[in-house]
């Protein structure tokens, strides 16, 4: 019987290909740290049944009929909307992505950003680097108090809920705005027109989506207060960047977290000129144990569809 060949488009942290040599499969690993250009990728993926990529990376129709002997994409990202998944299931190709393992690290890293937000760490850490800093003052770099504040949530899965247990310690009142309510939640369900208005902090946690893109334009922006903050750790398209930069400017609302962009790398030009805006290189899952379970679970996922049987975790069923 012939070996599966599985492609791993880019340089993936450890445990690396290991697991994937370790089941016998003949990979074709792109050792490289960068996102692998659409020509080289259906060349690595050409031959293979199994394919481990990343965000960075567009699974399209064109790929998939580049590669006839796939059977399963498996992402190491928990968000999938780099894959057309509609494509995948036509084909008979399953999707898995890396839900869970990296729950706890994207809420902390939003909780970091929301922080950095409220309490003009950003600027601080600046001022301090450039030799301006000329010791203690009452006055300088005031930011805003959490406790007794409304955090608002937009989409309450599974990163949304963590970012709400976090903020009991912080004693903030919590509401969210999601698809559908969800039972058991201590934070209470609002109309998207009322998260608007009513939040203080808008953390924004919801997957990119037809229904989701650039849910949050001028329109959006002028509904919230005028001290609120806004912090994305989700995905980009979720903004108008444009718009954002306008409200960020004129004090539509006070400041904004964003650790994701519209078109990323490239962010608005008009963000970096602002100082009430935390910009992060999208590091949500960012930690050595979220990575290394990331890798391990796209792994597992592969192992088991390569072998005949079910994912860990799949964003299709296939009959
Ligand atoms: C990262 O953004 C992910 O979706 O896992």
């Amino acid at each position: 019987m012939s070996v599966p060949v599985v492609a791993v488009t880019r340089q993936i942290p450890s445990p690396g290909i290991a697991p994937l040599q370790q089941a016998g499969f003949e990979v074709r690993y792109r050792d490289v740290d960068a996102a692998c250009p659409t020509a080289e990728l259906a060349e690595l993926v050409g031959p293979a049944a199994g394919l481990f990529c990343l965000l960075s990376e567009r699974v399209d129709a064109a790929l998939l009929d580049a590669a006839p002997n796939l059977r399963i994409v498996a992402n190491m990202a928990v968000g999938f909307d780099n894959i057309d998944v509609p494509a995948c299931t036509e084909r008979g190709v399953m999707v898995t992505n890396t839900p869970d393992v990296l729950t706890d690290a994207t809420a902390d890293l939003t909780w970091a950003l929301l922080l950095a937000v409220a309490r003009r760490i950003g600027e601080g850490e600046r001022l301090v680097r450039a030799g301006g800093w000329s010791g203690w003052r009452p006055g300088e770099l005031l930011g805003t108090s959490l406790g007794g504040k409304t955090l608002g949530i937009f989409g309450m899965g599974k990163i949304g809920s963590a970012v709400a247990r976090r903020a009991v310690g912080f004693e903030m009142d919590v509401i969210y705005h999601n698809r559908r309510v969800v039972p058991g939640s201590s934070a209470a369900y609002v109309s998207f027109a009322d998260l608007l208005a009513r939040s203080d902090v808008l953390v924004l946690n919801a997957p990119s989506t037809a229904e989701t893109r650039q849910v949050i334009d001028a329109a959006a922006l002028g509904a919230m207060k005028h001290t609120a903050l806004l912090v994305n750790t989700a995905r980009g398209p979720l903004v108008d960047e444009a718009a954002l930069v306008d409200a960020l400017r004129s004090g539509v609302i006070a400041g904004a977290g964003l650790d994701v962009y519209e078109a990323e790398p490239a962010v608005h030009p008009g963000l970096r000129e602002l100082d009430n805006v935390v910009l992060l290189p999208h590091l949500g899952s960012a930690t050595h144990e979220a990575r290394a379970a990331m890798v391990q679970l796209a792994c597992d996922n592969l192992v088991a569809v390569l072998n005949g049987e079910l994912p860990l975790s799949s964003v299709t069923s296939l009959r």
